[in-house]
């Protein structure tokens, strides 16, 4: 569970640079500390650089978790998730936030800016911040998950 302060790397393309804006003064409010990977306009950019750059920063321990928006979260998570020890959740609603957390162990939370609206999207942040791993027979296959990185 993160209560306390977190520090969080966001990252958008640029159809997810509105509402990566929005969730990211929406932390800052909450008192978390933020690191921006960009994008930082709306102008036409490529999601694979910003999902990439968010999980390097979450593989290697920068940051506590991820923050990543595209027009549909799925391009983005995607491009998290080939990064080794990344575990990137599209995410939909605060239920899906909150199992990212319990079931998956999710490090990384992306949304898509064209089918959440931003006070769902903002809801389910906090759920999943607010979310804990469960641990018991989620970790063996988070772990399944691992050796195929290993072996990769
Ligand atoms: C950009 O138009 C769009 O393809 C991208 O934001 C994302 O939805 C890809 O998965």
């Amino acid at each position: 569970m993160y209560t306390l302060r977190v520090r969080i790397a966001v990252g958008a393309d640029h159809a997810g640079y509105r509402l990566k804006e929005l969730l990211a003064s929406h932390l800052r409010e909450l008192g978390h500390e933020i690191e921006d990977c960009g994008t930082d306009s709306e102008e036409s950019v490529d999601y694979p650089v910003y999902g990439k750059a968010v999980g390097e920063k979450v593989a290697s321990k920068d940051v506590d978790l991820g923050l990543c928006v595209c027009g549909t979260g799925i391009g983005i998570s995607i491009a998290a998730n080939k990064v080794i020890g990344v575990r990137a959740a599209a995410v939909h609603d605060v239920t899906s936030a909150r199992l990212a957390r319990e079931h998956n162990n999710a490090n990384v939370i992306c949304f898509g800016s064209r089918i959440i609206g931003p006070e769902v999207a903002k809801d389910a942040l906090d759920r999943f911040l607010a979310s804990a791993f469960a641990g018991g027979r989620h970790e063996r296959r988070i772990d399944e998950i691992a050796e195929m990185e290993i072996n990769r």
